[in-house]
């Protein structure tokens, strides 16, 4: 085959490949966030989610939450317990964690609760962590000495790794006592910040050199009611007045007879924009363009001036009402001066107080998440007109459904394209055939429309929502074919990202996903190492490929592109041999002058399909090293049977 390097095409945009985050499967409490207290202020409903007595509550009178006199008006409930006077045995509470609490030898834990002591003689807790068998693993006395709503701290170290321990806390003495906020933090996190999040997790997405971070979502930005939708002012400011809501994603649990899937807003806004700074990818957050998930209730917020919003911490407003779609609206101009504005600015100053005086410089803004119809586009343009008006630079991702094939798709893009959207959000779940047979998708498409950004999409290997769904080489390779023609048409797609991003193996609604993680341990998807490759060889300039004998690219299941990698000075190959025979190949680089003698190819292959990575085996299947002959400008190469190839080529 043949690559034009002295034609260079579209420019590739430097931040083409990024990640879709969505707090499914356990991705973020139980996941991202470390906190190891499940419903650690019992604000959920029922109160006492993810907690029991110990004993069956043998040597308690009581316990119950309660809701009077709590530690602040955004968190009002709280437990009370009451020992059973002469009592024997252990009186207290244990917390399950999030499918058990994973703890590392030696490392240490922030432990810290509000007690209130009440009638009796308590003198103190001991908090207990221990394994499924009930070993302890640490513990620490903690003494109550104050009156009222006290705060209480003491690092835990573990003297053994495990998995799925859990804490107690062991009431001493007899009388009452109140406890809230109760948390079990690892002292080990991203730049070791107090709110951090969880190491290995964000070590991965930072390997990917993601272009962008979409958050955050998916369909729990809609929420299944309107007043389940996400709303990012109740996720900023103090971790402990931040109240939990319910996750879009609870009711997909099968594994579970109590619901218990929540969202305690630990990782908020605020985090999600420093992520993004940490791992060098420009935010990107999807705002509730005024519906609810249209595969749920579909509620519609009326058009037109502001009534009311959720009562909150950061509401401007009373709760008197259905919210109207100004609400909507200016919760993104808010939005962008929460993320932008100066500390002179009322939601600037909100970010600095919060410890970030500089500007997360928010460039782009996504408005509503697979959204479709009429109702979507009303809502869209008042909405897009308001933030352009008052941040004209902002881009805006508008939504395209869930499939972006047929009638309504074709009528929404249309329009959007009038409205002068700059990028269409299109989302694609489908067999792996589809993704192979589908590589020339944008070949076809009018360059002068909005851009592409592909926001969501992975190859499913049995059906769609299927929970036997596997991250197979199959789907990997598959989505790799494709992604060669979102690179080849880089002058239309603009932005791309695999979803979801994350998955508990313990918890999961949703497969297949990147990367999958238990309570100590994570690893990578072979779609995850596609996407990595792809990220980290997108070069900056497409170059034109044909195929042998003038071939269709994807004949015969070879699929190609490449580019040129301007600043480093080398021409990137990208090949997929989707055949169980390996395939030699010739590639003439024409009009490259000088190039090394040698050059570097990453190669993932496994003949067979149905390689997947696991934790006992996380690169089982991942890019595999070596060097190639480069004679002039032309190079000789065997693509191995079922294989994904990245070929680098240093000019001099
Ligand atoms: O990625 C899972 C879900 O798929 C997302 O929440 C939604 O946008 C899409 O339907």
């Amino acid at each position: 085959l043949t690559v034009q390097v002295n034609k260079p095409g579209a420019a590739v945009n430097k931040n083409m490949y990024g990640l879709f985050f969505e707090d499914i499967n356990f991705a973020a409490d139980g996941g991202l966030y470390p906190e190891l207290v499940k419903n650690k202020s019992f604000e959920i409903n029922p109160g006492l989610i993810g907690w029991k007595a110990l004993g069956g509550g043998f040597n308690l009178d009581a316990y119950a939450v309660r809701n009077e006199q709590g530690i602040s008006q955004n968190n009002t409930h709280y437990l009370r317990l009451t020992t059973r006077n002469g009592g024997t045995g252990e009186a207290g509470i244990e917390n399950e964690g999030f499918r058990g609490m994973g703890v590392k030898a030696g490392e240490g834990y922030n432990l810290s609760f509000y007690a209130r002591r009440g009638a009796g003689s308590i003198a103190g807790l001991t908090a207990v962590l221990v394994g499924e068998k009930g070993e302890v693993l640490a513990q620490a006395p903690i003494m109550l000495n104050g009156e009222g709503w006290q705060k209480y701290t003491s690092v835990l170290k573990p003297n053994a790794t495990h998995n799925k321990a859990h804490l107690k806390l062991v009431v001493n003495g007899q009388g009452t006592v109140d406890l809230d906020v109760v948390s079990l933090f690892p002292q080990d996190t991203w730049n070791k910040r107090p709110n951090g999040l969880r190491t290995d997790l964000v070590q991965l997405l930072k390997d990917m050199k993601p272009g962008f971070l979409r958050f955050p979502g998916g369909c729990i930005v809609e929420g299944r009611t309107l007043s389940e939708r996400y709303q990012w002012k109740e996720t900023i400011g103090d971790v402990a007045s931040r109240q939990p809501l319910i996750n879009r994603w609870n009711m997909e649990f099968k594994h579970r007879s109590t619901p218990d899937y929540y969202q305690s807003f630990g990782l908020g806004f605020f985090e999600y924009f420093q992520l993004s700074e940490d791992i060098g990818a420009e935010p990107l957050p999807i705002l509730n363009v005024g519906m609810a998930c249209q595969f749920n209730s579909g509620e519609l917020a009326p058009m037109g001036t502001a009534s009311a919003t959720k009562g909150g911490p950061n509401a401007p407003t009373a709760n008197t009402g259905d919210p109207s779609l100004d609400i909507f609206i200016q919760d993104a101009l808010d939005l962008v001066e929460f993320a932008n504005g100066p500390a002179s600015s009322p939601w600037g100053a909100k970010r600095v107080a919060m410890g970030h005086p500089a500007p997360f410089n928010l460039k782009m803004i996504g408005i509503g998440n697979e959204q479709w119809g009429p109702q979507y586009l009303e809502r869209y343009e008042p909405f897009a007109k308001a933030v352009k008006a008052k941040y004209p630079t902002i881009q805006i991702v508008s939504s395209a459904g869930p499939s972006p094939d047929g009638e309504l798709f074709d009528k929404a893009s249309k329009r959007l394209g009038e409205l002068k959207a700059e990028y269409v959000d299109e989302h694609y779940y489908a067999l792996p055939q589809w993704f192979r047979e589908h590589a020339d998708r944008y070949d076809k498409y009018a360059r002068t429309g909005p851009k592409i950004f592909a926001g969501e999409y992975a190859a499913q290997s049995v059906a769609i929502g299927s929970p036997e769904n596997k991250n197979t080489w199959d789907c990997a390779i598959s989505e790799a074919a494709f992604m060669t023609g979102l690179e080849r048409n880089a002058d239309v797609v603009g932005m791309a990202s695999y979803a979801p991003l994350f998955a508990n193996v313990d918890a999961w609604q949703w497969t297949p996903d990147m990367i999958w993680f238990d309570n100590l341990n994570s690893y990578g998807s072979p779609s995850y190492y596609v996407q990595k490759l792809y990220a980290l060889n997108k070069g900056t300039k497409v170059l034109p490929v044909t195929m042998p004998d003038g071939a269709k690219n994807g004949t015969d299941n070879l699929f190609a592109s490449a580019v040129a990698d301007e600043p480093a000075g080398d021409v990137v190959v990208k090949l997929v041999n989707y055949s169980s025979s390996p395939r030699p190949v010739s590639i003439n680089l024409a009009g490259a002058k000088g190039l090394a003698k040698t050059g570097r190819a990453q190669v993932m292959a496994s003949a067979d399909l149905q390689t997947q990575n696991s934790l006992a085996e996380p690169k089982k299947l991942a890019p595999q090293e070596s060097t190639f002959a480069v004679k002039g400008s032309t190079l000789s190469y065997t693509l191995a049977p079922n294989s994904f190839t990245v070929l680098r080529v240093a000019g001099k």
